[in-house]
């Protein structure tokens, strides 16, 4: 059994690496082979093709689809850029030779590690893909510098979880694509982060800088946090949003 995780930062010691190697670590515990693949090491091409899909697998090299493919389960590591996955994940997404999957095993992380904006909308654009490819996605792990050892730890455990997955082949019911589709968006829908919007992005980072803050700071933000959560609790979203990012501006900081 192989289980593969791919870094898609060009810096090969990078957060992203780091993360992908506790998945891997929490995978080979379970007694399973890993496969680290560095698409930096790769001639990916961004698919500038006229036809469908098709002629876009044939963009990624071959080396690269057929690893992806053959694995039991893979998880993809990828940086934020800009609020999403960098460019170079999504030309892998976009042409990794894997057919509609049911239900391999896969599990998502991302890596905002400058203002920690854009961990969630990212996560949600990897598990987009294991959604449409009907993959049996784990774990959407959101990482910020500000939760980045909770996060490996927790990798850890993920990694553990894909091998297991990966024992009991849970496939979705269905033989077509469409017959599955009911029960493959109804699974989705019970992930964690993927309906989170914006602020709901917000409080979780505003979340995790009070975790790693300290002293009168850390309190006068929680008061201002608690008004944001009780402005949600009425479906007052927009004025939540104004307090929500002045914790976040409260706590911030660069190191
Ligand atoms: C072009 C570019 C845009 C970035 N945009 C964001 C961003 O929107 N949010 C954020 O938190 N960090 C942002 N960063 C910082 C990266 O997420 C951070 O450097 C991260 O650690 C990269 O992953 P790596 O360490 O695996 O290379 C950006 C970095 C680059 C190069």
């Amino acid at each position: 059994m192989v289980i593969v995780g791919v870094v898609g930062s060009p810096r090969k010691n990078g957060r992203t690496n780091s993360l992908i190697d506790a998945v891997l670590e929490g995978a080979k515990s379970r007694g399973a082979e890993v496969k680290k693949v560095y698409l930096v090491d790769y001639e990916l091409r961004q698919y500038k093709g006229l036809d469908g899909s098709a002629e876009a697998f044939t963009y990624c090299p071959e080396e690269l689809s057929k690893l992806c493919d053959g694995a039991e389960a893979f998880a993809i590591g990828a940086p934020i850029y800009w609020g999403d996955i960098n460019g170079m994940t999504k030309d892998f997404m976009d042409t990794v030779k894997i057919p509609i999957t049911n239900g391999k095993p896969a599990l998502g992380v991302t890596i905002a590690g400058g203002s920690g904006r854009g961990q969630v909308s990212g996560v949600q654009s990897l598990y987009t893909f294991f959604f449409h490819k009907q993959m049996r996605a784990i774990d959407p792990t959101p990482v910020s510098r500000f939760n980045m050892q909770d996060a490996l730890d927790e990798l850890k455990i993920s990694g553990g979880r894909l091998v297991d997955l990966s024992k009991k082949k849970e496939t979705f019911p269905g033989n077509t694509v469409n017959e599955r589709l009911p029960v493959v968006q109804a699974y989705y829908t019970s992930l964690k982060y993927l309906n989170y919007d914006p602020l709901d992005e917000c409080i979780m980072l505003d979340q995790q800088l009070i975790k790693v803050s300290e002293g009168k700071k850390e309190e006068e933000a929680k008061v201002e946090l608690d008004k944001a959560l009780e402005l949600i609790s009425k479906g007052n979203r927009s004025a939540a949003a104004e307090y929500a990012v002045k914790v976040y501006l409260m706590l911030y900081f660069t190191s």
